[in-house]
């Protein structure tokens, strides 16, 4: 896809298709007028005809209007002038594209960063049309005979008078990102395998010069102590692999970011099974390690001036006469013991020793990234990622990142009475404490293996893919990592 800036009048703009927003109730927008203006009143008739009422989500496609150079009008309706909120905006955008890509339209002209959003300038749109153009324009197409259509589209020119390239860059470099992370999410689990992981990382590598990548196998890990890694892997035939990303933006004084996503590349529950409704969904338990991948691909293009560390913790959580069970003891990589009560709470197990191994990089801040609990679905539903953090600044920024990206992500808490649920007789922790407060008890069991850095933890089991009629991975949080990022080399930190 190619896309441009463009300040040129709607009105005298050569393209297969226009897209202007038209508000409820309110004046027309610059656009709208200029076309009003130029075809002698089409859009009020429109109006007065009651073919369209500027409503939000509305959408009417018009063909060669007399006397504008585009052969097409693309209208979407915006609701009542001054109230739409960004994740509104970014779904009107998204509506527009679909309905292009409906069409034989091949370049596109986008006057929508008109359209007033609360507190977002025209660098924020602009970023956001690029971001969901690519997001529309993802289709998961390579184990079918009969793909699904993709569109003509091929180059988006976008009215601003005052963003940049780097808006532009921005929000390619993000799509081109969130959709790596959908691809890998969406990969079957016979094929996505710790192994394949593990060879995307060398690929990814291999395309971009400022990214190194380091595979530790079985052995190693064993020689590190990894126990509690190693204890979720042992019941499957495809072996365990720890991954590391080395993304060097920075001179080496620079204390690194550390990304840590979770690996799970099919979770059956272990030994305590799970039931089998939906159970092919857990070929997405590895949404975490995905997003890790995409964040770097984003930064390799992007060429941020930081220093940033990924590790993923890759391996499949089966059923078998060699798996881990109830009952166990495990040491993990930070010499604590924990008692599995539950198999199925594997994600905390092989994240534990990878936050560990994050210490020996003395990092400005951790963050972990993982389908962890169901029970944060309960709590935050579809919409909103799970933030926990042992440090406020950190988590400040993280939440800005999320409201700037448009990437939601809400705080809990997990303070020390939430701990003893986590008492064992046996070992120094259990592995999980039940059903209350899922979500809770597994940042308490992570917050132990964190405490010498700042450290967030996002549970993106409800954000990180769709059920249903959509299923498939959504490449969150990727958007919000990077804008993390973005604005940490900002701070100049
Ligand atoms: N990968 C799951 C979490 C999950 C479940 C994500 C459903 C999305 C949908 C995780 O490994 C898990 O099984 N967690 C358990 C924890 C429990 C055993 C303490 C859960 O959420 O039930
Ligand atoms: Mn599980
Ligand atoms: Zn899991």
């Amino acid at each position: 896809m190619l896309y441009n800036l463009t300040q040129a009048n709607a009105i005298e703009t050569t393209t297969d298709c226009l897209i202007v927003g038209i508000y409820e109730n309110a004046p027309l927008t610059l656009s709208a007028k200029h076309i009003d203006e130029k075809t002698h009143g089409f859009i009020t008739e429109l109006f007065k005809h009651g073919d369209t009422s500027g409503k939000l989500g509305q959408t009417l496609m018009l063909h060669k209007l007399p006397s504008i150079n585009a052969k097409r009008l693309l209208l979407i309706g915006c609701g009542k002038a001054g109230q739409l909120t960004a994740i509104q905006y970014s779904q009107l955008i998204n509506q527009a594209f679909t309905t292009i890509q409906t069409t034989g339209a091949q370049d596109i002209s986008c006057y929508l960063t008109e359209i007033e959003v609360e507190q977002r300038d025209e660098s924020w749109k602009v970023k956001q049309i690029v971001e969901q153009a690519s997001y529309t324009q993802y289709r998961f197409n390579q184990f079918k005979k009969q793909p699904a259509p993709t569109s003509k589209l091929q180059r988006i020119s976008i009215y601003t008078k005052t963003a940049t390239e780097k808006a532009l860059s921005e929000g390619n470099a993000i799509g081109k990102g969130i959709n790596l992370t959908r691809d890998l999410g969406n990969l079957p689990p016979n094929i996505c395998t710790p192994n394949y992981l593990a060879e995307q990382a060398l690929q990814l590598a291999k395309t971009y010069p400022a990214i190194k990548a380091e595979i530790l196998d079985v052995a190693a890990m064993e020689k590190l102590g990894m126990g509690a890694l190693l204890a979720v892997a042992q019941g499957s035939h495809n072996p365990a692999k720890f991954i590391i990303l080395h993304y060097a933006g920075n001179t080496a004084e620079q204390a690194p970011i550390v990304l840590v996503g979770k690996g799970v590349t099919f979770d059956t529950g272990g030994i305590c099974i799970k039931p089998r409704e939906n159970m092919d969904e857990m070929k997405f338990d590895m949404c975490g390690a995905a997003s890790v991948f995409g964040t770097f691909l984003a930064l390799a293009e992007l060429k941020l001036p930081l220093n940033v560390i990924g590790l993923i913790p890759a391996v499949e959580n089966m059923p078998d006469g060699l798996a881990y069970r109830p009952g166990d003891i495990i040491k993990s990589l930070s010499g604590q013991t924990i008692e599995i009560m539950n198999t199925d709470a594997e994600g905390r197990l092989i994240l534990c020793d990878a936050l560990t191994y994050a210490e020996r990089f003395k990092p400005a801040a951790v963050i972990d990234i993982a389908t962890l609990t169901g029970a944060i679905i309960i709590a935050l539903g579809f919409h909103t990622t799970g933030l926990f953090s042992n440090n406020a600044n950190l988590a400040d920024q993280l939440l800005a990142a999320a409201n700037e990206s448009n990437d939601a992500a809400w705080q809990l808490p997990y303070h020390a009475q939430y701990q003893e649920a986590l008492n064992s007789n046996f070992a120094d922790m259990v592995n999980s404490a039940g059903r209350d407060a899922g979500s809770i008890s597994a940042a308490c069991f992570l917050a132990r293996f964190t405490e010498n850095y700042p450290w967030v933890h996002l549970d993106i089991a409800g954000t990180a893919w769709k059920t249903g009629k959509e299923k498939g991975a959504t490449g969150r949080p990727v958007a919000l990592l990077v804008q993390f990022l973005l604005n940490h080399t900002k701070q100049g930190k």
